[in-house]
């Protein structure tokens, strides 16, 4: 307990406006987290921290492995690689249009574009690509398009090692911005990001156990009772109810810059689209 209150008064030292680290860096940040982590789960080594809130018993993982093993969703990524396939009406693809027809790139993303001095997530790539080929752009809340189109394009770089970066003025900025919000207490329970998964995390709430921020970016998107999609932002609009806080609307650079600060945290971590969660 005492050790949790020294984190996080550590923590608001640091990360205060104007605090000890007004130019707080993805490194420095990750280090500090990692420091938290490893006192709230003693001897799980980092790679194990993308099992989420399957993370806290060796039964909880059992389960995830038993379900992993033949994933009930898979019939609904192949929906995804049907979109992904389909050619626009100008006979262009995806792939024709993406880096390295789109494989072994979702590690950088989010990515800050200094032209528009904005944070770019792979959604947003997706929707240029259409939006370029003359086609209307999906929605970021809309399962059934912009849902499966994410999932299989983004198992195309499963094994890829995260590797979001920070470099220059503006993507400074927006990363700190993200980093604000994660920090930000918010609705009527007055939580942050921060209270449930860096000084709670590993604490049990609701039957589950609130996973660590290191390593919850990686696997996107998630199946929810092995049946439901979830993207980044829809995760972060659940959270954001389960606090009573009025949601920042999905694809909003409210949520594209919490994304890539939150991204940020599970650099060097490999892609795996499409996991199992309760
Ligand atoms: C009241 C506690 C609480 C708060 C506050 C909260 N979350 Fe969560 N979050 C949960 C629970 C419970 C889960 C499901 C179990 C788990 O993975 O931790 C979860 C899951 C997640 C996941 C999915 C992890 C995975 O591997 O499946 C992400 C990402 C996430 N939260 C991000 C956020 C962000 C970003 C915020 C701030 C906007 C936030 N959470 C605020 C409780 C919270």
């Amino acid at each position: 307990m005492m050790r949790r209150a020294t984190t996080g008064l550590l923590l608001g030292l640091l990360c205060a406006p104007g605090g000890l680290l007004a130019q707080a860096s993805p490194e420095s940040d990750r280090a500090t987290f990692l420091a938290a982590h490893a006192r709230s789960f003693p001897g799980v080594a980092v790679t194990n921290y993308v099992l989420g809130g399957f993370i806290g018993s060796a039964s909880a993982r059992q389960h995830y492995q038993d379900i992993m093993s033949f994933p009930p969703f898979l019939p609904e990524v192949e929906r995804g690689r049907v979109l992904w396939e389909t050619p626009f009406r100008n006979g262009q693809t995806y792939a024709d249009c993406l880096p390295q027809g789109g494989r072994m790139i979702a590690g950088r993303y989010p990515y800050y574009e200094p032209a528009e001095d904005r944070i770019v997530t792979f959604e947003m790539a997706l929707n240029g690509c259409r939006r370029t080929n003359g086609e209307p752009e999906y929605r970021h809340d809309d399962r059934a398009t912009m849902g499966l189109l994410t999932a299989w394009a983004r198992s195309l770089s499963d094994g890829m090692p995260l590797d979001v970066r920070v470099q220059g003025p503006g993507a400074q900025r927006h990363y700190e911005n993200g980093r604000r919000l994660f920090f930000r207490r918010m609705g009527q329970m007055n939580f942050a990001c921060a209270t449930c998964h860096l000084h709670n995390a590993g604490a049990v709430m609701r039957m589950e156990t609130l996973s660590p921020a290191v390593g919850q970016a990686v696997h996107f998107p998630i199946w929810r009772g092995a049946e439901q999609l979830y993207t980044q932002h829809m995760r972060f609009t659940r959270c954001m109810e389960q606090v009573r806080a009025e949601p920042f609307p999905m694809g909003s650079e409210a949520f594209n810059d919490l994304e890539y600060f939150h991204a940020s945290l599970s650099n060097g971590l490999p892609l795996q689209a499409n996991v199992y969660r309760r």
